[in-house]
């Protein structure tokens, strides 16, 4: 049988495993409870929600008052959430601390006269929230997705401040915060990478270089696996982007001697090891 390697930072992180947790506390004691967007991106995770009546609210003029809404670990825009209380209805606030925290930050650049540059997917669900802050606080700002973007963008400002969606790539960070800082008179960056993303990416290099061949699994939407596909891909083309087990394909195996799998941030413990249990069938002659 082949050597199978799991990162051990694979799959849900605290801040995933706490939107999840709320999400079952809510759909247990209210018996029904809505989640503003897929809580996380996995298909199986929402199924299983909804068996428990926790749904993805469609629009949100459908809530009624005394409805319960979990705010995802995206966090949302100020006015979102004041929305929610005029319509009184129960909000369950589960954005992830470090989304929290780069709220945080936005504010403090804007007080303190930086221009603010968010290294970050444009109409990611994070982003939006971000941006809501930045306008909350009367400050000015653009999203960066890649450097030619951020080339292109470029604003003529001479005081800039840098935070980073949490789920970001380290490297493509750095070489933005290098840009800009060669760029600008006045700099002020916050790394708001969150730890579980950074630690995830680190390991998913190291175990790259190790194997023969990477697995990494989670939702084809999920940003932050896409982007350790990417990381993985680039270091060992070998990577394969899975969902599930049945997308497993043995072919891939054959003549692998050690496989390496890591998930992001959205995918379950079980799904893994459904994964893990699939490869082990399909390399067991190896
Ligand atoms: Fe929070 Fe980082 Fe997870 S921001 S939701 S701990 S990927």
């Amino acid at each position: 049988m082949a050597e199978i390697k799991v990162a051990q930072s694979a799959g849900f992180c605290f801040g995933v495993k706490i939107a999840v947790d709320s999400a079952i506390g809510a759909g247990k004691k209210y018996g029904k409870a809505y989640t503003n967007g897929p809580i996380i991106h996995n298909k199986q995770v929402v199924q299983f929600l909804e068996k428990l009546n926790v749904k993805e609210l469609q629009s949100y003029s459908q809530l009624q008052e005394g409805d319960t809404v979990l705010i995802r670990s995206h966090g949302v825009p100020p006015k979102t959430e004041r929305m929610l209380q005029e319509k009184g209805v129960n909000i369950i606030d589960a954005t992830c601390p470090f989304v929290k925290k780069v709220h945080e930050k936005v504010r403090q650049l804007v007080e303190e006269g930086y221009y603010v540059i968010i290294i970050g997917e444009e109409g990611h669900p994070e982003v939006i929230g971000i941006l809501g802050h930045l306008e909350e606080s009367g400050g000015k700002g653009i999203v960066v997705e890649n450097m030619e973007d951020l080339i292109k963008k470029f604003p003529k400002r001479n005081k800039v401040g840098i935070v980073a969606q949490t789920t970001q790539n380290e490297e493509f960070f750095e070489e933005a915060v290098g840009y800009i800082a060669s760029n600008v008179e006045e700099l002020k960056v916050f790394n708001t990478i969150c730890d579980a993303t950074s630690v995830r990416q680190e390991e998913v290099k190291r175990l790259a270089k190790e194997v023969d061949l990477m697995i990494i699994i989670g939702g084809k939407h999920s940003g932050n696996t896409r982007r350790l596909a990417q990381i993985s891909k680039a270091i060992n083309p070998e990577t394969y982007h899975v969902e599930k087990a049945e997308e497993l394909e043995k072919k891939w195996f054959e003549g692998k001697e050690r496989i390496g799998v890591s998930a992001g941030a959205s995918t379950p413990d079980w799904i893994i090891k459904e994964v893990v249990q699939k490869i082990k069938e399909f390399t067991k002659d190896s």
